[in-house]
């Protein structure tokens, strides 16, 4: 296995979830985010990161500001887990009297970050009030403690995460689009598990090699219906589900071999995470949201059922299929029909090409661009 396995440095104010201490880049589509990552790791320009639940969103963050080369600590920050009213003060940090049971001087997490990254997890909670608040630091580079008078200047990376689509939030008026052109300078974003197959399998070894390290066992082996079932299943918790699913399947397997009835997969639906190119291409294609995992499971069912045949060009075959039906889903249209796939249109033009599915060039027979 040739993917880069990069180790970091050991937490400092870890919480108990964040257990890897190496971040593994398998897939083509993780490299590609890696680099990406290393490109802006170096700058201090604001950084966020958009990615399901489980993806390894902290972990990247982690990584950018150990590649940051800044000398001051990481602080993280979980925007769903503040406290309203005491939230401006573990922001900004307080002087002693600033208010009831304010008895000595305290720094916020700005100060705190000196010099360092803050972390500001699900961004995509935090309080309006706070927004305002938060755009004013960025703007003026210092804080003001409460209670305080005196602005403190403040040299913090930031770095935010979320797992909702921030678009849709700011349409709500539950997101402030000034706060948001200011910390999505740059964006990374991670693809869930499911988009990165090629991570699955090297991931399942990385844990199984962390668990055995661990419990000083031998190294558990994968059988042939476990590696199917781990590349069949959808991993709506992404990469912690993975890693979950390994420890509790080798501790059931007695740490021998894991087969596909010790694995348990979780049955929690994942969360929506709708891109705002992708929530404008479904307005106008009339999406019904994103499939379901039953939707997906039936197909993997009959994918399983249509690998059991033999098919000399079966790849072909799909891909012709999937694109016949999406053009004749939108009549045709390229526009719509590259955007339901995904694909550029000059892409889909080169698959219709491919396929014979390009209308016939004088008095066209069907719509083509929208
Ligand atoms: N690239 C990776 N290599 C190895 N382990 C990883 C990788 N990405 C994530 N993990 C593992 O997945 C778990 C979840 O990672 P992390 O907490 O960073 O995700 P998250 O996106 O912040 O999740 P949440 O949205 O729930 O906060 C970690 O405990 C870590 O073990
Ligand atoms: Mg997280």
């Amino acid at each position: 296995m040739n993917a880069p396995v990069l180790t970091l440095a050991p937490h400092e104010n870890s919480r108990e979830e964040i257990r890897a201490k190496a971040l593994l880049f398998a897939d083509i589509r993780s490299q590609q985010l890696l680099a990406q990552a290393e490109l802006v790791a170096a700058s201090t320009v604001p950084v966020l990161i958009h990615g399901e639940t489980g993806t390894g969103k902290e972990l990247l963050a982690r990584h950018l500001h150990k590649r940051s080369g800044r000398k001051g600590p990481f602080v993280a920050v979980n925007g769903a887990a503040i406290n309203e009213s005491l939230a401006e003060s573990e922001f900004f940090g307080h002087e002693a009297g600033a208010f009831t049971g304010a008895n000595a001087r305290r720094e916020g997490w700005f100060e705190a970050a000196q010099g360092g990254t803050l972390f500001l997890d699900e961004i995509g909670d935090l309080p309006l009030n706070l927004q305002v608040k938060l755009l004013r630091v960025l703007q003026e580079r210092e804080v003001v403690r409460v209670g305080g008078r005196k602005p403190i200047p403040i040299d913090v990376r930031i770095i935010t995460a979320t797992h909702v689509d921030l678009h849709s939030a700011i349409t709500a008026g539950r997101f402030r689009e000034d706060l948001y052109y200011r910390l999505n300078i740059v964006t990374l974003r991670i693809p869930p598990l499911r988009d990165r197959p090629g991570d699955i399998l090297p991931l399942a070894q990385h844990f199984l090699g962390q668990f055995a390290r661990e419990h000083a066992r031998p190294l558990p082996e994968l059988a042939a219906d476990a590696v199917q079932r781990l590349l069949a299943h959808s991993w709506p918790g992404n990469i912690r589900e993975l890693e979950n699913t390994l420890l509790s399947a080798a501790l059931l397997a007695g740490g021998a071999l894991i087969e596909g009835r010790h694995l348990q997969f979780a049955r929690r639906a994942a969360p929506a995470l709708v891109p705002g190119a992708t929530a404008s291409a479904h307005a106008a294609t009339g999406g019904a949201g994103a499939p379901t995992d039953q939707l997906w499971q039936g197909i993997r069912q009959q994918l399983q059922e249509l690998l059991d045949h033999d098919h000399p060009e079966l790849l072909a075959r799909w891909e012709e299929l999937l694109v016949e039906t999406t053009l004749a889903r939108h009549h045709f249209n390229q526009v719509h029909s590259a955007d339901r796939l995904g694909i550029s249109r000059h892409a889909l033009r080169t698959l219709m090409k491919r396929y014979d599915l390009l209308p016939p060039p004088a008095g066209a027979r069907f719509g083509s661009a929208g």
